[in-house]
Formats: C-alpha cells, structure tokens, sequence
C-alpha cells in the first residue's frame, strides 16, 4: 500500500522515478508525486490521480526538475482525501519526505509543533513526521531522525531529503517494507523489487529501526544508537520482464495465463521421488502427526485459499482445520495453543493484519508455517518455517497466480499430512501426486476456452447482482469467483452454499438474475442441480460450470462450461481458471480499470 522509490546517481532522475513509479502504482493510485534537488533545492511536484493522468500531465506543464537524487511516491490515501496538496512528498523546503504506513500520534505531534509556529497545509499523518525531522535538524540528519524515530509511533517506510545534505537520500522503516537497491553508479530505495528490477537485482533488506544513507557510490547502515551495521547484499531471482506485460492487454490476463507454469513449478519443487515433501521447511512427519489442530489464516484470497485448504486437509488428513481471516483472529482470542500449527498465507507478505495475526499465533507457542510468495518479506522472516508460492511477481491488484500456486502448495501439505497419519496409503499419495502434476497442462486446456467466458461475461455485462453456489470444494472456490468477480466489475456478487440457499438467500432471484453454479464434485452433482431448478424455477439465468463430460439438464441450465476431467479433489485447481477469465472479460466490458480497481491497492499495510 503506497508505494516509495527514489535514486541517487549521475544521470538526470525525474524519468528514472516516474518510470520505476509506474512500476509500483498496482500499490496505490490516488496520486504521485515526485521530489529532486535542483541547483540545491528540493523541487517538488504532485497531483492527484493515475501517474499518467496527473503527475505526468503535471510535469509537462511545470516541468521536469533537473537533479540526480529524488524520491517518489504514488499514494493509497489513509489520512487526507486524494488530492494535490495531500500527496507525497510532503514537508518544507528543508525537509522533504515520502512515507509509507500511518503514524499513529501524529495528532500530538501536530499540536506539539504548531505550539513551536508551525503550520500545516495537508490532512495527513505524514506532513507531521516532516516537519518534526525539520524541527529536530540541527546540522546533524542522523540526530534528527533517531529523534523523530524516538517520538512517532506507528508503522512506517520513510524516504527522506534534507536540503542541507544535497545528494543524498536517507531511509529508515517500522513494519512497512523498504529495500535499498545497489546499482551501477546509483543506487536506490524502493518499496518492492519491482521498482527497480530495469536497473538492478541486488539489494538490501532495510530491518526494523535501521537507518540507511545513501549517495551515488555509498550505502551505509547504522541501528538508532548510531553503530554502524554490515548487511548481505541479496540478489533477487525475479527478472525485469516479469514484472512488464508482456504484450498483453493487462497484467491480470498475463498472469491468469501464467498459471500453468508457475502452478507445475511451485509443486514440481516440492515432490521428492514421487511423493510430496515438505523437507525444505524442516517439517517432519513426526510433527505433522504431532500437530493437534491446524489454523489457517489470512485475508481475501490468501483466506480463500486456506478454505480449499481446510476441505482437502480434512477429507483427506483428518486433522481439524480452523480457517480465519487475519484481522478476526488477532482479536478475537482463538483456541490456538502451542499443539497446533498455524498456517498464514500472504502473497505480498506484508500484509499488515496477516503479520501481526502470526505474532498472536507465535506468542502463544504454535508452530508456524508462512507460505508466501515474496521471498524476504516481513512474514516469510517472522514465521518459524516458510515455504516460498513460486508466483513470480504478481503486478494486478486482483490476485490470480497467487492464489493458484497457494491452493497448489495446500494439496501438497495435505498429501503429505495424509501420507504421514496413514489416511491414505503410499501408493494412494504416490497416484494423487502423480496427478497433482498433471494439472499445468489442464489449466491451459482451460485457458484456451477463452470463447466462451466471454461470451458468459457478454451476459453478465449489465448484471446488478449475482450469486455463485456450489457444495464442498466447488463452494470454497466460488468465494473466490465472487470475489474476483465484484472486485474488479464492481457488480454485487455473494458465494453461498447450495443448499443453504433456501434459508434465505434464495429471495434474492428474480427474473433474469445470474447464478453462476460450480458443480465439480460429481457426488454431489444431482444436489446442485436440484438448487439450480429452484432458482431457474424462479427466473436465474444460470451458468453451470462442470466436468465437460456431466450430462447436464437443459431446461434448467443456459450455458454449460465443461472443464477437463480430472479427479473431484483436484478440480479447484483448474476450476479457478473460467472464474478468473469470466471476471477478466466482464471488468473489460464494463470499460473497468481491470489491473487497478477502485478504492483498492495491493499489499494492504494498513490494518
Ligand atoms: C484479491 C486480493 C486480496 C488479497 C489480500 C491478501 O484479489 O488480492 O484479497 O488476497 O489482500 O493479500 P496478501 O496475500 O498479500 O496477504
């Protein structure tokens, strides 16, 4: 959420920023801005909205400032409504600052220092932070940040220029990630990787409470008691093109067709001699048998991904799986003891509810387990064990790869889990992850049937609500369809079980109202389509999507999407797929920004 970057080198930066800016708008994009020091000034310039539509528009008109060392903001507003004068950076033309998180006392900060004359002009938290590390510079930056550190409590990544230290940006973080990249004669900060990836793999990872310096050709790190730290340059196995498009039309249609790939990557890397293994995490069999309970948290589709997980664990382990949603199980006093294992999915890492739930779950004894696709991130470092989704960066705002590789990682615990307590036998685990590998190749069979979702999406186009229904697994993936589907068409959509339909939910269908009716699982087939007459029986027009193979009845179904037959537990797998594209296409239709949606950003930081 929000995204920061700036650089330091020999070349003019204001291309260089809005180009890496662009990079990180999937992190927020209510509005841009940029600062550089220009013959010994900070010049600023900002606006509200899409860095094409404003900053870029902006810079044309003010011009761009000429200078080697600038930093970089692109906004999720938190405090303060999207607008020119509440973008970043923000601060005075001594101290200029771009910032990630949200300062939690900055209310008395600001009374405290418009006592000492100063005055504001934004909304936000951050104008506060800028103003203090003005207040407390003295000639000497150090000193004034680890006074401001000494004072601000909450979360944050800073970018910060001091008019004073021309050439020079520094950094510092609290729970938000930042990085400091190493280039050739320049060097960076960013958010994430992405930002840079055009210039550099290597970098820094900026812990807790330190404070980077950096110039053209120097890095240097020191704790807040101003010792000096050495860190390891890390070297990033993602590649500048993995993060560009790719000749496709956006970045969620790339990564939807990515899937294959990094799907049969992230499993084939954890099947040793034909069986599941979760070596690489230090998981033994013994503690698998061990664990009493599992818990599976997480927000928005990562929490989807674990109710795939609960379904397969518990039909096929038979070890009880709690699944809940990060911001819920922080504060609600759940029953997790030091028996259990705690299983927290993120993509970004960062998830602010996300990490600070795997705290709870580390303070109170459980063992746990991240699985994450960000490699160093926040809750990969804080988690016991980690096993890394192999996604690749994922740019799209609408998660697609990631919740694929993570549902993939789900079936390969639960295998292993099965296998250890015996509730299925060796030979059993050895076919169904023969299997588990065959699945690339049937999610691009579904790909391929691109025709039909759109034709489905034609059809959903002028939708005011709709509702997807399934049973068992086919009903913990339709969460996901639903939520793909609203998020980026912004049409109303819920998930509900079939058959708890009639408890209410069913006066909601109306002449003409879509029901889009997941029915993979072939033993509960004849129940699902008896919920699909009852809603066809009162108006739906319903989308049924099965086995290609189900013979489906034609008075009560108006498009069949037959999928390819593999077995009922690992149809989730490929069943994500016509979800995903039937959201894809109707987004498009309805003229949507698909990879940015309204109102969101990616790698929500906040709570
Ligand atoms: C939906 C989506 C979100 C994320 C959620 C968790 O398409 O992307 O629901 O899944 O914000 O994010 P991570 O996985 O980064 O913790």
């Amino acid at each position: 959420m929000c995204g920061i970057v700036g650089f330091v080198g020999n070349e003019n930066c204001t291309d260089i920023l809005v180009e890496a800016l662009k990079r990180l708008e999937y992190r927020g994009y209510d509005s841009a801005g940029i600062a550089v020091f220009e013959n010994e000034k900070i010049k600023t310039v900002k606006a509200k909205g899409k860095i094409n539509d404003g900053l870029v528009q902006k810079l044309g008109t003010v011009g761009k400032p000429d200078g080697c060392c600038g930093i970089a903001h692109t906004r999720w507003a938190t405090h303060g409504e999207p607008s020119d004068v509440n973008s970043h950076p923000l601060g005075n033309e001594r101290v200029s600052i771009v910032h990630n998180g949200i300062i939690e006392n900055y209310r008395e900060i600001k009374a405290f220092l418009q006592s000492k004359g100063y005055t504001f002009e934004s909304e936000t938290d951050t104008e506060t932070v800028a103003k203090l590390l003005d207040y407390y510079f003295k000639g000497d930056p150090i000193e004034a940040i680890i006074s401001t550190m000494n004072e601000i409590r909450g979360a944050y990544a800073l970018g910060i220029l001091f008019r004073d230290c021309p050439d020079k940006i520094f950094a510092i973080r609290k729970e938000s990630p930042l990085i400091i990249g190493k280039g050739e004669n320049c060097n960076f900060i960013a958010s994430d990787m992405t930002a840079i990836l055009d210039y550099t793999r290597e970098y820094y990872l900026l812990e807790q409470n330190e404070i980077a310096v950096i110039s053209s050709d120097e890095i240097e790190f020191s704790d807040i008691h101003r010792m000096s730290i050495e860190k390891e340059l890390k070297i990033a196995d993602w590649d500048a093109e993995a993060a560009k498009k790719g000749g496709y039309e956006h970045f969620m249609l790339k990564e939807i067709h990515e899937q294959p790939e990094v799907v049969g990557k992230t499993i084939s890397a954890r099947i040793k001699d034909g069986l599941p293994s979760l070596e690489e995490c230090g998981v033994t069999d013994e503690m698998l048998c061990s664990y009493k309970n599992i818990y599976i948290v997480g927000c928005g589709s990562a929490m989807h991904a674990g109710i795939v997980g609960k379904y397969v664990i518990e039909d096929i382990a038979r070890t009880p799986v709690i699944v809940d949603i990060a911001s819920e199980f922080r504060y609600r006093n759940p029953l997790v003891t030091a028996d259990d294992l705690v299983i927290i999915i993120s993509q970004s890492g960062e998830t602010a509810d996300t990490l600070e739930a795997l705290k709870y779950a580390k303070r109170v004894g459980a063992d746990t387990l991240a699985v994450v696709n960000v490699v160093g991130s926040s809750i990969a470092r804080e988690a016991n064990r980690v096993m890394y989704t192999l996604a690749g960066p994922e740019i799209s705002v609408c998660s697609t790869k990631a919740y694929a590789v993570q549902i993939a990682l789900m079936y390969v615990i639960a295998f292993r889990l099965a296998y250890a307590k015996k509730t299925i036998t060796e030979d059993e685990c050895r076919k169904l992850t023969q299997e588990l590998l065959t699945v690339p190749e049937n999610i691009q069979k579904c790909i391929d049937n691109t025709e039909i979702y759109q034709y489905v999406a034609s059809n959903l186009v002028n939708a005011e609500s709709l509702l997807y229904i399934g049973r068992g697994l086919d009903y913990a993936l339709s969460m996901e369809g639903s939520l793909k589907l609203k998020e980026i068409s912004y049409i109303h959509s819920e998930s509900y079980a079939a058959g708890e339909l009639k408890h209410g939910t069913i006066s909601l269908i109306s002449d003409g109202v879509p029901v889009i009716a997941v029915a993979t699982q072939r033993n509960l087939f004849e129940k699902t389509q008896s919920n699909v007459k009852e809603v066809k029986s009162r108006g739906a027009k319903v989308v049924m999507v099965c086995h290609e193979e189900t013979e489906v009845d034609k008075t009560c179904v108006d498009f069949k999407i037959g999928l390819p037959t593999i077995s009922d537990l690992l149809m989730p797998l490929i069943t994500v797929v016509p979800l995903q594209l039937i959201a894809y296409y109707t987004s498009v239709l309805r003229g949507n920004d698909v990879d940015m949606p309204r109102n969101l950003a990616k790698s929500v930081t906040v709570e």
